[in-house]
């Protein structure tokens, strides 16, 4: 049986496979161009940013696989264009994707209103893209440092806005926002990444706690370590930290979000590898977690 509220589990037979369809961005400039957008019968798909890797990819996989049909979010194509087409193909589901930049790109507010027009209906939207720099925070480039704050705080906010107002026209939806410990308490070495992630913990906490008695439903996940692209990305170096020896897979944080969802939780702390981290925050004063935090991360240099 289905569970017609659940915007997760759908009926299979609403996703045949169409031609597939790619969502371009052209320069901020210019406005989304959707390539082969003729319109077709409204569907609902979920949106995932970070789709092109790590946990984000581990999202699309396991919705795909429950016959989900999706719209994959990044900047990699040549990544997008592979992973759709397995999935699309594995699954015998819908799988569209979307390049842009969300640090940078100013088409967003158009977006909901292109996809309507081509059927398009978003009513799962996982909010997993991001990346963090570490170092010293008069060492990281003022460009990283806003880059972080507009892919992590203003894109999750952004699409967020754009597309809670229809889910809330139906009643039906669910949005996860993908925080981190590290938002739990100030990590000295990873200052803006910390304050990027804290951001989107009040954020989606708080936006959960007013839409609790709606049929949408909002949450908050915080993995812990994770083996993906994350730390290379972020310049650390994972075999010089003790804290970063025992990584998550990410396929068990996507799982277990998924699962946080349907057992209606609003936030969820995944992969914690101490209990310590998850613990911390309440039982500790402030100036001792900055210590605790500057000693999960302190680079060679300081
Ligand atoms: N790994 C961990 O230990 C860990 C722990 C806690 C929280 N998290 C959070 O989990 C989320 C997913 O990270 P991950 O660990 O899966 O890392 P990842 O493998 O590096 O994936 C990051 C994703 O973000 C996308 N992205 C980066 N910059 C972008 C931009 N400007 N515009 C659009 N997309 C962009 C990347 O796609 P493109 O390169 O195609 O653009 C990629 O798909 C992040 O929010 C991260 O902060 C990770």
């Amino acid at each position: 049986m289905t569970d017609t509220n659940n915007p997760l589990t759908q009926p299979t037979t609403q996703y045949a496979v169409e031609p597939a369809e790619t969502l371009k961005e052209l320069p901020e400039h210019k406005t989304l161009a959707l390539e082969n957008s003729k319109p077709t019968a409204k569907k609902n798909y979920a949106l995932i940013t970070g789709a092109s890797s790590g946990i984000g990819e581990a999202f699309a996989q396991i919705l795909a696989s429950k016959k989900k049909p999706l719209i994959l979010v990044g900047r990699n194509e040549q990544k997008l264009k592979a992973l759709s087409a397995e999935l699309r193909q594995n699954n015998d589901v819908d799988i569209r994707f979307l390049l842009i930049d969300l640090a940078r790109s100013k088409d967003m507010p158009q977006l909901p209103s292109k996809l309507k027009r081509m059927g398009i209906k978003i009513d799962v939207l996982i909010n997993c893209a991001g990346f963090g720099k570490h170092g010293l925070e008069s060492q990281i480039s003022y460009e990283d440092a806003l880059n972080m704050i507009n892919l992590n705080c203003r894109a999750t906010l952004s699409l967020t806005k754009l597309f809670l107002p229809e889910m809330l026209k139906d009643n039906k939806g669910a949005i996860i926002n993908i925080a981190a410990l590290a938002g739990l308490f100030p990590v000295p070495f990873m200052a803006t990444y910390s304050a990027t992630k804290a951001f989107v913990i009040n954020y989606t906490q708080a936006l959960a706690e007013e839409l609790k008695s709606t049929g949408v439903k909002v949450l908050c996940a915080c993995p812990g370590p994770t083996a993906t692209n994350f730390y290379k990305s972020a310049g650390i170096n994972t075999s010089k930290h003790k804290s970063l020896q025992d990584l998550n897979d990410p396929h068990y944080i996507a799982e277990q979000t998924l699962q946080a969802l349907k057992d209606g939780k609003t936030f969820t702390i995944i992969g914690a590898k101490s209990t310590w981290s998850k613990y911390l925050p309440k039982l500790i004063p402030r100036k001792l977690l900055l210590k605790f935090g500057a000693s999960l991360l302190r680079p060679d240099e300081a």
